[in-house]
């Protein structure tokens, strides 16, 4: 082990020098490829952080920035990412059909550009050795074209975040060799062509985020290799379609949140032994949850919140939760469940209203470091959170309005990551701390502070109803004791 890292560094030199070599050896740039790729500069319109600066008439092109040639010296992709944290860092005007004379290409990857407009880029039919074509994240509008089936080699597509609209052409069908097909945050409307059960490779199937409606085609059954399947967010109506249990085996995400899907959580779901993220939230889901779901071990992040799902709950056998949103169902579950407690990796819980009667001060989690969110909200919960704020350094997220917390408000300790605190309607006494100040969302209304209100930006309705707080925001009268200091 202690010599694999230089070893594994040496190759890794070796790889590159060798690969280096191997262009500088090679003939200059094609001259087609060459002015190909000039006429797409030449419809970037803004280049604020001089992505396209290297590429310069008459250089070797092969060495222009986001281009990889092969060994016969023709470009075979075309890879430019903006990056989302970096605000210059972004592409306007088109993508110029000159493209089309970059004859190798076989990837194009177009992706965070932000301001690359125009419609489907027609000239990528010319192209026979294309397979990989990623053009995320723009602006890109219009339908896409009917005969998008002819580009029959593809094997990977994604113009996902961008502006489509109208519908999924049916001759999507033809792509077969496509593992994987990704047309999520469009405007796309209209139904899933049944049709698209001939795409038998697929892996991937991404097309959450659309205006996407009727029922669910019961087409799943050819889809033997899924292992990523995203719906959330159209308007799905219908039942979840029995086709879905054939994808057992292998299928690791299951998201069909923010749909008006109804009926019960299907028995089968119980049997997908590799499901790692099942998300059935904000849905119109009734019925119990499946005693099978005792079988996913796997499970890392479950939502199934905001259905109408009610009691028992199943116990879980999973080595450890990351997230769980069981919200606004009609659970009773009394207590934080133990399978939730004994986490010792999760980051998100998220119960509210969900029937907890406990008191917080005898809650004992097997881990509270790693967590993000917290959202207790309207239960009916007593103690103290104080000692769980003060066990977490990552904490962004605390929500726990409309229980009973008693607890003195100056000894809560705000970790600096804090963002978003909500105690409204509790028991919480004392001072507000001054560290309020620097939080994006606060709510102890309807509680029994006291004292001055620290300066900060937030609405009297974060304040109004507590015992004898006094200051700015609040109306002067509203002050019923000393405000000293
Ligand atoms: C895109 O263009 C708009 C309008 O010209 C501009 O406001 C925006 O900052 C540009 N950048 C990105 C990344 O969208
Ligand atoms: C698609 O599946 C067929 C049959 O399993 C296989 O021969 C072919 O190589 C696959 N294509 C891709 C791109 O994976
Ligand atoms: C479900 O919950 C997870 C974790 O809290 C979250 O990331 C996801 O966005 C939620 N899904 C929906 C559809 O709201
Ligand atoms: C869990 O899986 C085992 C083995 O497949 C099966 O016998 C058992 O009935 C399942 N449990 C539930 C509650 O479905
Ligand atoms: C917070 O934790 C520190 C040590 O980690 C401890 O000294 C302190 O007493 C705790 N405060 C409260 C209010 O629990
Ligand atoms: C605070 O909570 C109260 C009661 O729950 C609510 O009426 C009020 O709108 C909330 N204010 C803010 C700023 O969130």
């Amino acid at each position: 082990m202690s010599f694999s890292f230089p070893l594994r560094l040496l190759s890794l030199l070796f790889l590159s020098l060798s690969l280096s070599h191997f262009k500088f050896a090679s003939a200059a740039c094609h001259v087609d490829d060459e002015s190909g790729l000039l006429g797409f500069k030449s419809g970037i319109t803004q280049d604020p952080s001089a992505m396209l600066s290297s590429w310069k008439p008459g250089t070797e092109c092969c060495s222009w920035a986001g281009v990889t040639c092969l060994a016969n010296n023709r470009v075979t992709s075309l890879s430019l990412l903006g990056q989302h944290e970096k605000p210059n860092s972004f592409l306007a005007g088109v993508i110029s059909p000159s493209l089309a004379r970059v004859k190798h290409l076989d990837g194009i990857y177009l992706q965070n550009l932000g301001n690359i407009s125009g419609t489907f880029p027609d000239f990528i039919f010319g192209l026979p050795h294309l397979k990989y074509v990623y053009i995320e994240n723009n602006k890109l509008s219009g339908q896409l074209p009917a005969n998008i089936g002819k580009l029959t080699q593809l094997e990977a597509l994604s113009v996902a975040g961008n502006r489509f609209t109208g519908p999924i052409p049916s001759s999507v069908s033809e792509l077969t060799q496509l593992t994987q097909l990704n047309l999520g945050q469009n405007l796309l409307t209209g139904t899933v062509p049944d049709n698209i059960r001939q795409l038998k490779n697929l892996t991937y199937l991404n097309l959450q985020h659309n205006q996407l409606s009727g029922a669910l085609p019961d087409i799943f059954s050819s889809f033997k290799n899924l292992v990523i399947l995203r719906l959330s967010y159209n308007k799905f109506s219908g039942t979840i379609p029995s086709s879905i249990a054939s994808l057992a085996p292998n299928l690791q995400y299951l998201e069909l949140g923010h749909n008006v899907l109804t009926g019960k959580i299907p028995d089968f779901l119980g049997k997908f032994q590799a499901l790692d993220t099942l998300d059935l939230s904000w849905n119109r889901l009734s019925g119990t949850v499946p005693k099978s779901f005792s079988n996913l071990t796997k499970i890392f992040n479950l939502n199934l919140s905001h259905n109408s799902l009610i009691d028992p709950f199943p116990v879980m056998n999973v080595k450890g939760i990351e997230s769980l949103d069981l919200s606004y169902n009609q659970f009773h579950l009394q207590q934080i469940p133990n399978w939730v407690t004994s986490s010792p990796i999760i980051f998100s819980l998220k119960l509210a209203k969900c029937g907890i009667k406990m008191n917080l001060n005898y809650w004992k989690p097997a881990e509270t470091y790693f967590y993000d969110y917290i959202d207790l909200s309207d239960n009916e919960i007593s103690g103290s959170p104080v000692w769980l704020l003060n066990r977490t350094d990552y904490l962004v997220e605390f929500r726990a309005s409309r229980n009973k917390l008693k607890f003195n408000m100056e000894s809560l300790r705000l970790v600096e990551t804090l963002k978003v605190l909500d105690l409204s309607r509790n028991l919480v006494f004392g001072k507000l701390p001054k560290g309020i100040s620097g939080l994006a969302e606060l709510n102890v209304s309807y509680n029994n502070l006291c004292g001055q209100i620290p300066a900060s930006k937030f609405p009297a309705s974060a304040f109004l109803g507590n015992a004898c707080l006094c200051g700015s925001p609040l109306p002067s009268t509203s002050c019923k004791c000393f405000c000293g200091k």
